[in-house]
C-alpha cells in the first residue's frame, strides 16, 4: 500500500502496517504540514524512509555546526569580494529562453540528482555569480511578453511590442510600413562598431527571435525567410530575417540551426535529403550560404553543417564560422545525435576560441533556446535537461575567459507557468510525484503547469499516475487549463552577473536596462562614460589589456581619466570620431 503513496522508484519499502496508518492520517486534510506530521507519527516509517534515501550527508546536516561553518565560509567569501570596476573587454551573455526561477531551481536539483546527489544543495555554475538582480519582463503592449519583445529590451535597450524584432514600440506587429524609421540597434552591433568580434550561438534556428534580435529589424519575428512574408511586406521594402543575417552586422561566428531558410525552395537538405519539410524555403532563389561564403573570400571562413566538419574547424586560424546543424531548430540535448551535432558546451567553446583572438575583445550571445520550447510542450524533463546543459555551457565560458576582463551575464527573457509544488521529501526526484495524495486520493507530480497540453480530466477525475513513470523524457506534466502550448508567464526573471561592473546588475530593474548596463561596462554604444581616455578603437596609444596584475593597474588608471572625461562630453564625441 505504501508503494502506492510513495514514489516507487525511490521508496521501495513495503510497510503495510505503517501504510495503513498513513492512509488514515492522510484523511486529515486540514493539517498544513502533513509530511512532518506523518514522519513524527510513524517512527518506523521515518527510519525506513531515511535508510532508503540517497542522502550522503544526512548525518552532517543534523549537526548544527555543518550549517554554521558552511554559512561562515559563505560570509567570508562575500566579505572578501572586491568591486571590479574594470572596463569589460569581453561580454559573454548567456540567455536561457524561458528559464524562469522555478526552472532554474528545478534544474539545479536535477543537475545534482544526475550526479547521484540529493540535488537541492547542488551549486550550479550560475549559482556562483556574485551579483543577482531581477528584471521586469512586461512588453509595451502585453503584461506577459514573448522572446522578441524581451530580446529587443535586453539587447537593444528599448522595450517594445510583442512579436517585433529590433524595432521600437512605434512599430506594429506584422506591419512592414510601421517598421521604417523605428529600427533600434543591438549591443552586438555596438560591440562590432567598437572593433570587437561578435558571435551568436543558439540551440534554435539562428533566425529565431532571440538571436535574430541581435542583427535584424523585423515587424514580425516570423519572417524567417522571404517565403514567410506577406507580399505586401515585401512590396513595402521589408526583408526577411535570414537575409539580414548577412547584411546588417558583420557577424564573426554564427552557430545554431536554420539551414532551410537559407536555400532556394526545394533545395534538398544534406542531412535529410528525403524529408520534404527540411528542404529549402526561399522563393527569391537566393542561396544565402553560398552568398555568405563568397562575401568572405580572402578570409578564413568555414560553413559546416555536421559535427565532423565542425570539429575540424581550427579556431586559431578561423576568421568566420557559420555552423547550421539542422534545417530548423536543433534537437533537444537529450535527443541529440552526438555524432552529427555538437552540444551547446562544444559550440560555446568553439565560438569563444574563435572570437577571443581579437585583442579588442568580443561580444557573444549564447542562447539555451529550447528550454522555452520544452516548456511550451509541457515537458519538464526536456526543459530541465536543456537548462542543465546550458549551465555546463556557462561553466565552459567561465573556464575559457578571465573574470578580470570578461563581463558574464546569465539571464532569462521570460518565465513559464511551471510550478514546483507539494511536499516532496529531500532528495526525491525532481521529476517525481508528491509523496502525499491530493484530496481526490491521487498523487500528483512535483512539477506541474498552469496551462498547457497536459490538461486531462476524464469523468471529472485527474489521470491516475500511480503506475506512470513521470521521469521519462516524453512525459507531459498535468496542467490546470488546456492550451495547445503552454504560454509564457509574467513574473520577474533573475539576472546574474560576474566580472567588470557586475555590480550594476542588482536590484529590481526594467529588462531594457540590461543592454545599457552591459554597454556601459564594456564601453560600447553611445554612453562612453566608462571608457578609457584613449579608447582602443580610436587611437592605438594605450597598450591593450594583457593579463595579471599589470592589467588591473592599467585599467584603474584608465578609470581615473574616465572620471573627468564624463564631464567633457564634447571632447569624447570628437575623440570617438577618429
Ligand atoms: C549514479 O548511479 C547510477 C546507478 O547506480 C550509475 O549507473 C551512475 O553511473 C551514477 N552516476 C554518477 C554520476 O555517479
Ligand atoms: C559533413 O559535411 C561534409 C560537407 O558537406 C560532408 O562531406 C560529410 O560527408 C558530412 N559528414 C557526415 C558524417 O555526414
Ligand atoms: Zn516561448
Amino acid at each position: 500500500m505504501l508503494s502506492l503513496i510513495y514514489d516507487p522508484d525511490l521508496f521501495t519499502l513495503k510497510l503495510d502496517f505503517c501504510s495503513i496508518f498513513l492512509c488514515a492520517v492522510l484523511k486529515l486534510n486540514h493539517h498544513p504540514f502533513r509530511a512532518h506530521f506523518l514522519r513524527s507519527c510513524c517512527p518506523l516509517f521515518l527510519t525506513s524512509f531515511q535508510s532508503s534515501l540517497l542522502l550522503l550527508n544526512a548525518s552532517s546536516e543534523e549537526n548544527p555546526e555543518f550549517w554554521r561553518s558552511q554559512a561562515q565560509k559563505t560570509l567570508q567569501s562575500v566579505l572578501d569580494r572586491k568591486l571590479n570596476t574594470n572596463v569589460a573587454k569581453n561580454i559573454l551573455f548567456f540567455l536561457g529562453d524561458g528559464m524562469g526561477i522555478t526552472t532554474y531551481t528545478a534544474a539545479r536539483i536535477l543537475k545534482g540528482q544526475l550526479q547521484n546527489q540529493t540535488g537541492e544543495e547542488t551549486v550550479m555554475t550560475m549559482d556562483t555569480f556574485p551579483n543577482v538582480g531581477l528584471a521586469k519582463t512586461y512588453s509595451v503592449d502585453f503584461q506577459i511578453p514573448d522572446s522578441a519583445a524581451t530580446a529587443t529590451a535586453y539587447l537593444c535597450g528599448v522595450k517594445t511590442n510583442l512579436n517585433v524584432i529590433g524595432v521600437s514600440a512605434a512599430a506594429r506587429n506584422g506591419v512592414c510600413k510601421s517598421q521604417k524609421g523605428n529600427e533600434v540597434t543591438s549591443i552586438l552591433k555596438w560591440a562590432k562598431d567598437a572593433g570587437k568580434s561578435v558571435g551568436i550561438v543558439t540551440t534554435t534556428r539562428v533566425q529565431h527571435a532571440t538571436p535574430a534580435t541581435s542583427y535584424a529589424h523585423s515587424a514580425s519575428r516570423k519572417w524567417y525567410s522571404d517565403a514567410d512574408m506577406p507580399d505586401a511586406a515585401k512590396r513595402d521594402g521589408c526583408t526577411d530575417i535570414a537575409s539580414q543575417l548577412l547584411k546588417n552586422t558583420d557577424i564573426d561566428v554564427i552557430i545554431g540551426g536554420g539551414r532551410k531558410y537559407m536555400t532556394p525552395k526545394g533545395t534538398k537538405d544534406p542531412e535529410y535529403p528525403r524529408d520534404y519539410s527540411s528542404r529549402g524555403k526561399r522563393k527569391d532563389g537566393r542561396n544565402l550560404i553560398n552568398e555568405w561564403q563568397s562575401m568572405k573570400i580572402g578570409k578564413v571562413a568555414h560553413y559546416v553543417w555536421n559535427k565532423t566538419d565542425f570539429d575540424a574547424v581550427d579556431p586559431e586560424t578561423t576568421d568566420y564560422l557559420m555552423a547550421l546543424f539542422e534545417p530548423g531548430d536543433l534537437r533537444f540535448e537529450a535527443e541529440r545525435d552526438p555524432n552529427m551535432d555538437p552540444s551547446i558546451v562544444e559550440t560555446t567553446e568553439k565560438a569563444i576560441r574563435i572570437l577571443q583572438k581579437n585583442p579588442k575583445g568580443f561580444f557573444l550571445l549564447v542562447e539555451g533556446g529550447r528550454i522555452d520550447q520544452a516548456h511550451h510542450a509541457g515537458r519538464a524533463f526536456m526543459a530541465l535537461h536543456e537548462t542543465v546543459a546550458f549551465d555546463y555551457a556557462i561553466a565552459k565560458g567561465l573556464e575559457l575567459t578571465k573574470e578580470q576582463e570578461t563581463l558574464t551575464i546569465v539571464m532569462a527573457d521570460h518565465s513559464h507557468p511551471v510550478t514546483f509544488n507539494g511536499y516532496p521529501f529531500r532528495g526525491q526526484s525532481i521529476l517525481g510525484k508528491s509523496p502525499l495524495w491530493a484530496t481526490d486520493m491521487l498523487p500528483y507530480t512535483t512539477l506541474m503547469y498552469g496551462n498547457g497540453p497536459g490538461h486531462k480530466i476524464t469523468n471529472g477525475k485527474r489521470p491516475d499516475i500511480r503506475n506512470v513513470n513521470t521521469k521519462t523524457k516524453d512525459y507531459v506534466q498535468l496542467s490546470a487549463v488546456p492550451t495547445e502550448s503552454a504560454t509564457h508567464s509574467g513574473e520577474d526573471v533573475a539576472v546574474l552577473a560576474r566580472g567588470p561592473m557586475g555590480h550594476l546588475f542588482q536590484g529590481v530593474q526594467e529588462q531594457n536596462y540590461i543592454a545599457h548596463a552591459m554597454a556601459y561596462a564594456a564601453c560600447v554604444g553611445a554612453d562612453q562614460r566608462h571608457c578609457p581616455f584613449f579608447s582602443a578603437n580610436t587611437i592605438d596609444l594605450t597598450p591593450l589589456v594583457t593579463s595579471g596584475k599589470s592589467e588591473v593597474r592599467v585599467i584603474e588608471e584608465r578609470n581615473t581619466s574616465a572620471g573627468w572625461m564624463c564631464q567633457c562630453g564634447f571632447l569624447q564625441s570628437i575623440l570617438s570620431r577618429f
